[in-house]
């Protein structure tokens, strides 16, 4: 297949577009480098650098010769939506709103999007199934969640087989792939920062109704979390948008993750308790037996140690720890 991958440059989607790449499809990545990096576009990869709202003008008549789309790009920042929902109207829901409109002109069908968990919001029944009720806390999730409608409207109007893919805690890495966000608000690569001596790691709340006191998650390793978009490619059905959690069905609190950081770095960390951040569930933990079902999609990789110790390896390559 020839996939365009929008983010491709990011996080997860460099590393959606290696194993696309590995499977043996061509890779087009769109992303405008706003928070990812040219150097993680895999080689083999093409790379077009601009905004997913410019497809059509970027891309010309070459966009008809995709046969899917793969929609990962999108800011992400939970307090920054807070600040300026505006820019997550702007970039998220107006930028897929054109890219749509743009694959829909072409004739690519296939689209595949990265939603999210924040699209619940304060789940009332843990694990979370897809047909719980969305009621996003903040504005990145409710941008998710337009964006995840815009999708279920387009599929019968414009032929679209569409999959909404709705990740909970992403983590890991692969090889030279990994979180390399800035500023950082994920758990695991701060603590893995304030393991190699970068500083004192904050818990938001001890004080929440859970064993320990703290949050719990679902921590789903990056490249299960990349191998269910090859699976959802293959199974995406025209005229559709079928809605998947992607999660290991199983929480960990942030004491735990604390704890495996220390066993696999072997350091104690030096952390402070402050405030809750406003906005954040005591538990969300994902039941994926929907995508267990219909995208044969098994976690390969669901022990946390696995995944704390893939995130230290990619930490490390780039100098954490490294005094
Ligand atoms: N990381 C997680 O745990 C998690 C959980 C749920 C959902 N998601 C979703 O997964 C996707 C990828 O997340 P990530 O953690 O890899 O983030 P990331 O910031 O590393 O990647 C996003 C990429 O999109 C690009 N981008 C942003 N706006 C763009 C635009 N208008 N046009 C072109 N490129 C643009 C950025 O430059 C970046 O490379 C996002 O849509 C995010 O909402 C992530």
């Amino acid at each position: 297949m020839k996939v365009l991958v929008t983010g491709g440059a990011g996080y997860i989607g460099s590393v959606v577009a290696a194993r696309l790449l590995e499977a043996g499809n061509e890779v087009v990545v769109l992303d405008d480098l706003s928070t990812g990096h040219a150097d993680a576009v895999p080689a083999g990869a093409g790379f077009v650098r601009g905004r997913v709202h410019d497809a059509a003008g970027l891309l010309g008549d070459a966009l008809r010769s995709f046969d899917a789309a793969i929609h990962l790009a999108a800011k992400s920042l939970v307090a920054e939506s807070i600040r300026h929902p505006e820019l997550y109207e702007e970039n998220n829901v107006v930028g897929s709103r054109l890219l749509f409109d743009a694959l829909a002109s072409a004739g690519v069908r296939i689209v595949v999007f990265s939603s999210t968990a924040a699209v619940y919001g304060e789940p009332d029944v843990v694990p979370i199934p897809e047909s719980a009720p969305c009621r996003p806390l903040n504005p990145y999730g409710a941008s998710k969640l337009a964006i995840d409608e815009m999708l279920a409207a387009a599929a019968p109007e414009r032929g679209f087989a569409a999959v909404s893919l709705r990740y909970f805690n992403v983590a890991g890495a692969y090889g030279p792939y990994g979180e390399r966000h800035e500023p950082e608000t994920h758990l695991i690569p701060l603590a893995l920062a304030a393991a190699g001596g970068q500083g004192e790691l904050q818990l938001f709340g001890d004080d929440y109704d859970t064993d320990d006191g703290t949050c719990v998650r679902d921590y789903v390793h990056v490249v299960d979390i990349a191998d269910a978009h090859l699976g959802a490619l293959e199974r995406a059905v025209a005229g559709r948008h079928d809605v998947f959690n992607l999660g290991n069905g199983s929480g960990y609190s942030v004491r735990e993750v604390l704890l495996r950081v220390e066993a696999v770095t072997g350091t104690t960390l030096p952390v402070r308790v402050v405030p809750r951040r406003p906005g954040d569930p005591a538990v969300l933990v994902a039941s994926a037996a929907l995508a267990a079902e219909r995208l044969s999609w098994v976690p390969r990789r669901p022990d946390l140690g696995v995944i704390v110790a893939d995130a230290w390896a990619f930490a490390r390559r780039r100098g954490v720890g490294a005094a």
